[in-house]
């Protein structure tokens, strides 16, 4: 594996040779494509002789300077790249090649989903199509002119304004696009397709009107309208929030079904995820709806954040999508439940990204180097990243902050910028020494911090010490500045003060006095810094009860069942406190989905991060046994929070309703382990009588795992009701992955073989075999049944797609941290994944990481 290596930020050069601009020619056939590229180039670094452009299998037609074909003794080319010797100061450089997007499994580059030509390029696909200075801080304005058959490809799209249409010979035409905007490559977009679109127009704050398409395959018209609104309403929230007006006069949106990640926002022209924008009452669920407010809102969000300044290099990756990912969480609380929202980013935060800062994968927010940058597009990147702008949005608070990002916006519009560069602009208007925050940019793993309370003669002293862990290659890192919300209630339950403290030193004190008696802590308040809090003895009960942050009410609730759980593991009894604070959360008059939230127990991956030596049996047996105990206790309860909440005949997506149907689908849940047929019954009419997605796939899904006589009639009408809509079939996937129920693998190992799975589909490969990988009764299984089948898939599917391969060997993180039995049984399989000939980048990376 010698020729592997990595790249580092420290390396870093400025490009010597600027593109002026770029025009592109791509000739579509089916069997192959031909493009041209016409550079206008300028050397900057005046000692540079050799253009060294980037290239990825280049099978060249041609090459010419300034209209001169170049003898072959004038260039070099190699696996990666393409030498062009002798270059003079100024010169047009055209290259004509050959690609073949039709056997493009990679789908990086110019590839086709099912019918579609389409691109993508970020971080690096760009030079798969054609050679190019491929790197972000190489800007250039773009003319691209699309030439397809008629009949075939009638729409023809790229980045930009429509600028020219033609018909050619032989039943071909051809379209041009020109984007005004300077952009590094990877935000280049090309779409070729029979598509069906919606249109809609929106009117900026200063009065241009912007058309608004989204293209999808024909049929699927009327389940774009969603999106469609999404895109409205981030438009004006980004006028109203960030004084960011839309820059172009045409915005479109393409969905397809074949796509590595969420989505893509190449300029003016964004490619989806079909999944993220295809949605109907019948076939997408509450969370569906809400997964495509905000990806549709974060791509938009990305023209400023991203597009218009965009990265020097692609370690400033989170300068864009910590940003943008913080803009869009924002963007859903302020458009449903704030509250909710934050608790669902905080558990989405704390399932992956935690997990992977307690990993041998695990990375600053701006790593330090790469093998493949494929494989940092991580939650640490994104998830951390936001987590880091809503440290700085809190320390600067709102009015300040949003003095800093319009200086942020105007000094960096144009050009490709690093994190430094934001720091600047956000301590620069407001005043507010950032020097001391920026640890978290270049350390890795999850802060603890330890609280001590003493209390005497009305003075209460709180003594906090971080517990910081070392780096992945155990050096040693220092402390964080971060701010921390806190309260302090009396015994009543009022609330006696409410501050932001700010933590900077690795142990400090902060005392309060003229205190009556003894108060009770309120602790890192709406999760104001991505940390772990240990604290002993904290008053969870009291705290589920009076505190007036919902996220600390969430919280202690959620301490407190993890609490009673562990307590269960040491074969204690279930702990009566616990279920009595339990059964007021059931009375409690709050929004339903907040409610919703407050009864869920904790999950089986934050249980599992606590433990020293991970194993999964204790933690399903301990938290079953609360979950039956529960159910037995509070049946008549539950039940009536069921029927008062369960409206079959309704399908809205308002708040209202969604509210209403996550509570009572969490009572179901709750229910589901009295195993009686009456909630067998329940659910089976649930699954046969709503109208709504959500309730049919929580239905499906109890059945699956708890009701296994009723769960083959419903899993059967459901396939036959859906097998024509991918989407929807992801879920049945899923369900059946996920499933505790015997014979699971054997069931998935079919399940490849079924009319509907495609192994070349990234969501069908992440909703069977991912699922699968993430299912860990079965994955841990302790004959390596899992780990060997998970193995088989990751070496096959790394010829077809390594972005995707190495995604599903995330699943082997725990590696480090689990029981010595399932080590061994992974590290077989682990090495044996290592050891595959001709093993991608990107597999090899993720693998030697976590073997290491
Ligand atoms: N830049 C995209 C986003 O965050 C994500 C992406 C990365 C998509 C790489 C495809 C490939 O919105
Ligand atoms: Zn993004």
């Amino acid at each position: 594996m010698s020729e592997i290596e990595a790249i580092y930020l420290k390396d870093y050069k400025k490009p010597a040779f600027s593109i002026e601009s770029v025009n592109l020619e791509f000739d579509l056939y089916e069997e192959f494509a031909i493009v041209t590229n016409i550079m206008k180039m300028n050397k900057v670094d005046g000692n540079e002789k050799t253009l060294e452009l980037h290239s990825t299998d280049l099978e060249l037609v041609e090459l010419y300077i300034n209209d001169l074909k170049l003898k072959e003794s004038r260039y070099i080319i190699s696996k990666e790249s393409l030498s062009v010797l002798n270059v003079p100061s100024e010169f047009t450089l055209k290259v004509v090649n050959k690609i073949y997007p039709q056997n493009n499994t990679e789908l990086e580059g110019l590839y086709k989903s099912g019918s579609i030509f389409c691109t993508q390029n970020e971080p690096e696909g760009f030079r798969s199509i054609t050679p190019y200075l491929d790197r972000p801080d190489v800007m250039s304005v773009f003319t691209t002119t699309v030439i397809a058959d008629k009949e075939s490809y009638p729409v023809l799209l790229s980045n930009g304004n429509k600028v020219d249409t033609k018909d050619r010979v032989d039943k071909r035409r051809s379209v041009t696009w020109h984007d005004p905007h300077p952009k590094p490559s990877y935000l280049f977009a090309l779409v070729a397709g029979d598509l069906g679109s919606i249109t809609d127009e929106f009117t900026t704050a200063s009065g241009s009107n912007v058309e608004l398409n989204i293209y999808c395959d024909k049929g699927n018209e009327s389940k774009c309208y969603h999106a469609m609104k999404s895109l409205k309403e981030a438009m004006l929230w980004d006028e109203q929030k960030y004084g960011r007006e839309y820059d172009l006069d045409i915005y479109n949106i393409v969905a397809v079904d074949s796509f590595n990640m969420g989505a893509m926002e190449n300029k003016g022209l964004n490619i989806f995820n079909s999944a993220y924008v295809l949605a109907d009452e019948d076939s997408a669920s509450d969370a569906n709806f809400m997964g495509i407010q905000s990806v549709i809102a974060h791509e938009y969000f990305h023209n400023w954040t991203g597009n218009r300044i965009t990265c020097r290099d692609w370690f400033q990756l989170t300068l864009k999508e910590g940003l943008t990912v913080f803009r869009d969480q924002c963007f859903s609380a302020d458009l449903n439940s704030a509250e909710v929202q934050r608790i669902d980013d905080v558990k989405s935060l704390r399932e992956r990204q935690f997990v992977e800062d307690a990993s041998p994968t695990a990375h600053p927010i701006q790593p330090k180097s790469y093998i493949s940058m494929n494989n940092f597009y991580t939650s640490t990147v994104y998830e951390k990243g936001a987590e880091v702008i809503r440290m700085i949005h809190t320390l600067l608070g709102e009015e300040n902050y949003r003095k800093a990002t319009d200086l942020y916006f105007k000094s960096f519009d144009g050009q490709a910028v690093t994190t430094d560069d934001f720091l600047w602009a956000m301590q620069e208007a407001s005043g507010i020494d950032l020097s001391a925050f920026k640890t978290w940019y270049h350390q890795s793993g999850t802060p603890k911090l330890k609280v001590e309370e003493s209390f005497s003669d009305g003075v209460y002293k709180l003594t906090l010490t971080q517990v910081i862990p070392n780096a992945v290659d155990s050096t040693k890192q220092n402390p964080y500045y971060y701010p921390l919300k806190m309260g302090l209630l009396d015994e009543s339950g009022e609330e006696i003060l409410a501050q932001t403290l700010v933590v900077s030193k690795e142990r400090e004190e902060f005392i309060f006095q003229n205190l009556k008696s003894k108060p009770i802590l309120s602790i890192n308040r709406a999760f104001s810094a991505p940390i772990i809090v240990e604290q002993k003895s904290a008053e969870y009960a009291f705290l589920m009860k009076y505190d007036s942050d919902s996220f600390v009410k969430y919280e202690s609730a959620q301490n407190f069942a993890v609490e009673t759980i562990e307590s269960m593991m040491r074969g204690q009894e279930i702990n009566s406190s616990f279920v009595e604070a339990y059964g007021h959360l059931l009375d409690l008059d709050i929004d339903l989905s907040y409610k919703a939230l407050l009864l869920e127990l904790p999950s089986v991956s934050t249980l599992m991060q606590r433990q020293d030596e991970v194993d999964f049996e204790p933690i399903y047996e301990a938290k079953e046994k609360l979950a039956k105990h529960l159910a037995v206790t509070f049946e008549d309860k539950v039940m009536k929070l069921y029927v008062d909440n369960h409206f079959p005949n309704v399908s809205a997506i308002d708040s209202l309703n969604m509210g209403k149907r996550s509570l009572k689908n969490r009572a179901l849940k709750i229910l589901a382990p009295l195993e009686t047929p009456a909630i067998g019954k329940l659910t089976q009419a649930q699954y046969n009588e709503s109208l709504s997605m959500s309730d049919r796939v929580v239905a499906l899904d109890i059945l699956e795992n708890t009701f296994s006589d009723f769960a083959l009639e419903a899993l059967g009408d459901f396939y036959s009701k859906y097998k024509d809509q991918t989407l929807v079939m992801n879920k049945y996937f899923s369900i059946l992955s996920a499933s505790h129920r015997e014979g699971v693998l054997k069931r998935v190992i079919e399940l490849q073989n079924d009319e509907v799975y495609d192994e070349k589909v990234p969501n069908l490969v992440r909703s069977l075999i991912g699922v699968f990988a993430r299912n860990y009764k079965y994955f841990h299984a302790k004959d390596a049944s899992g780990y060997k089948f998970v193995a088989d898939k990751i070496i096959e599917i790394d010829k077809i797609n390594p972005q995707m391969a190495s995604g599903l060997a995330g699943a082997f993180k725990i590696y480090s941290r689990i029981n010595t039995l399932n080590k061994e049984l992974m590290r077989v399989e682990l090495q044996r994944i290592l050891n595959t000939k001709e093993l991608s980048k990107n597999s090899f990376e993720i693998i030697s990481k976590i073997l290491k």
